[in-house]
């Protein structure tokens, strides 16, 4: 597939993904939903190399303004289903996504580019960010997960205000809320996603991939996160990777993780 709405540059095994419609903030239309479920369910399962994911903007005013409003008026009732299902499908997969995805917030990330940030693992955001779910004031509410992934970051009594209201909070209150990770000054957002995956990069992989699917099991009411978490352990108590940690640690010196 040709990416048309998003930048998809790879560097050194890290992937960074630009939503790529900046004279409409970054508004996230169909096709860049395609191209996103695209990369994520198709395109990279196909790329072994690679260490993490990053999302950022194009521009410097947005992250993402939510869903294309231009599209919305084509809906009704009877044909929104399947709209609303491909944005789940796609934010699943980036939640469910192997390696560390980031989102690199300068702007606004509103509705669905706020939705979009809360899917990814971790959240770094400029002092110019702002983040809002204004759906409330277009009569709908959040329809890629945000009002479940917002409860599981910051709470429910914090979530059902800034989902009601539909204010616009600015990166420090996100920040004291825990909506992001890290408050940076702008232009410095891809730099500390960069040194997080790097960072990240230095631990066991096969435990990294662990890590991810046991705590969004704990989200899942399908599955039983503490059975996960045992599974876990005993399957990656058989890797060489874990015989590799215990060595260096008991020879002080560092590990060299190989992902078996
Ligand atoms: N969908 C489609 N187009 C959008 C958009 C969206 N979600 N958000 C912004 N745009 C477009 C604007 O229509 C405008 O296009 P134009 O230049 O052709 O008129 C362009 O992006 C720039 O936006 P503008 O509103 O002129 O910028 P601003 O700085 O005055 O305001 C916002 C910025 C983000 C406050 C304002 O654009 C906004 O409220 N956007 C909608 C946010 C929203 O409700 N998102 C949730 C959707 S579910």
């Amino acid at each position: 597939m040709e990416y048309e709405n998003l930048i998809v540059e790879i560097n050194e095994g890290i992937v960074l993904v630009t939503l790529n419609r900046p004279k409409s903030l970054n508004a996230i239309n169909a096709a860049m939903m395609e191209e996103l479920r695209f990369l994520f369910l198709e395109d990279l399962t196909h790329k072994p190399a690679i260490r993490g994911v990053i999302i950022t903007g194009a521009g410097n005013k947005a992250f993402a303004a939510g869903a294309d409003i231009t599209e919305f008026l084509q809906f009704n009732r009877d044909n929104i289903e399947p709209f609303i299902r491909k944005g789940h499908i796609t934010f699943n997969a980036i939640e469910q996504f192997h390696k560390p995805v980031i989102a690199a917030i300068d702007g606004y990330a509103l509705g669905g580019g706020c939705e979009l940030t809360l899917a990814c693992h971790l959240r770094i955001a400029t002092t110019n960010s702002q983040f809002s779910q204004p759906e409330v004031k277009l009569g709908i509410i959040p329809g890629y997960g945000g009002t479940q992934r917002l409860v599981q970051l910051i709470g429910k009594g914090k979530a059902l205000e800034f989902l009601m209201t539909g204010d616009m909070i600015p990166a420090q209150t996100a920040l004291e809320l825990g909506l992001i990770n890290y408050l940076v000054n702008p232009g410095d957002e891809i730099k500390k996603a960069v040194e997080l995956i790097d960072k990240i990069q230095t631990r066991a992989p096969l435990a990294i991939t662990s890590i991810i699917e046991t705590v969004n099991a704990f989200f899942d009411k399908s599955q039983d996160g503490f059975e996960m978490e045992i599974k876990g352990f005993c399957d990656l108590s058989a890797t060489d990777d874990f015989k590799e940690g215990s060595a260096a640690f008991l020879e002080k010196r560092k590990a060299k993780f190989v992902g078996k």
